[in-house]
């Protein structure tokens, strides 16, 4: 496996791989990888000659006050984590590299970005979007695989592509589950024993929501107050958002569920904010 720092020399190596007609499978993530991250890997390899992994936790998708700073990082461990799946390069540039003196363009997602985790971060698409697009120059993959934890980064990833013509197929993976259901996320790592403890409650009221929908007809205002129920039992728990909403335009679901909507929520436990999902199909 090759670990390759600057922009320019993964740019070369990619050119050169396309040239001789071989097939380019990526990953982007923003490091502290875990076993989600790899089951993303290991869809990705499958479907191409060559699989990368880039790690780099992206400045311009955390606002002033976010935890940019103090995202976990474990540079020996995700190395060696890429090798353990066949990741055959590394990409692992520098902010300075990413974003040299007089960088100033950005790319600007759409409507998607406005709702769920778009109304308290109202840049952070702009910030993925933006370093999704560039990494995609760099890598020049023919497919990328992003989870479905994000599902809304996902959709508007997804709709960048399709909007702006990108030669690239985006496929989700499945989100992957510690055994009593919290969602994985590198993010998990800044829990305190007690808020851990009560992250579980985010899975949990999805999973009250899918009994409900099953159970019988149900409104959406219905499955929203009963999953803002159950979370706010948790004293550690304060709510960002709970919705549901259209899946491929998020737009919000009114009245009974009369097909498949997604059920998104934001959750903070003290200064962490996680967030998880599921597809409801009444
Ligand atoms: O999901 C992530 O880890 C990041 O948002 C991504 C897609 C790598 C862009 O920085």
């Amino acid at each position: 496996m090759q670990t390759i720092l600057e922009p320019a020399a993964m740019q070369t190596w990619a050119r050169e791989r396309r040239a001789r007609g071989e097939t380019i499978a990526f990953v982007p993530t923003m490091g502290f990888l875990h076993e989600g991250h790899l089951s993303l890997m290991r869809m990705a390899r499958d479907r191409a000659d060559h699989l990368i992994v880039s790690i780099f936790v992206n400045p311009l998708q955390f606002a002033p006050g976010e935890d940019l700073a103090t995202y976990p990082r474990d540079e020996a461990g995700d190395l060696a984590k890429c090798a353990s799946v066949g990741a055959d390069v590394v990409f692992f540039p520098t902010p300075a590299s990413m974003y040299p003196d007089g960088f100033q363009t950005r790319v600007k997602p759409g409507p998607l970005a406005g709702p769920l985790c778009g109304r308290s971060r109202p840049t952070h698409f702009d910030g993925v979007v933006t370093v999704v697009l560039k990494l995609f120059n760099l890598v020049k993959p023919q497919v990328a695989v992003f989870g479905r934890k994000d599902f809304q980064q996902l959709q508007v990833i997804r709709r960048m592509v399709r909007d702006l013509d990108l030669d690239v197929e985006v496929l989700g993976g499945p989100i992957v589950r510690e055994p009593d259901g919290v969602a994985l996320s590198s993010r998990n790592a800044y829990l305190t024993g007690a808020e851990r403890a009560q992250a579980v409650c985010l899975s949990q009221s999805l999973g009250l929501a899918e009994q409900r929908v099953a159970s019988g007809e149900a409104t959406a205002a219905q499955i929203i107050e009963l999953v803002r129920a159950h979370v706010t039992a948790h004293p550690s728990a304060e709510v960002d958002y709970v919705e549901l909403v259209d899946s491929e335009e998020l737009t919000p679901v009114v009245g009974t569920l009369t097909g498949p909507c997604l059920l998104a929520l934001a959750v903070r436990f003290g200064a962490t904010r996680l967030i998880d999902n599921r597809v409801l199909v009444p």
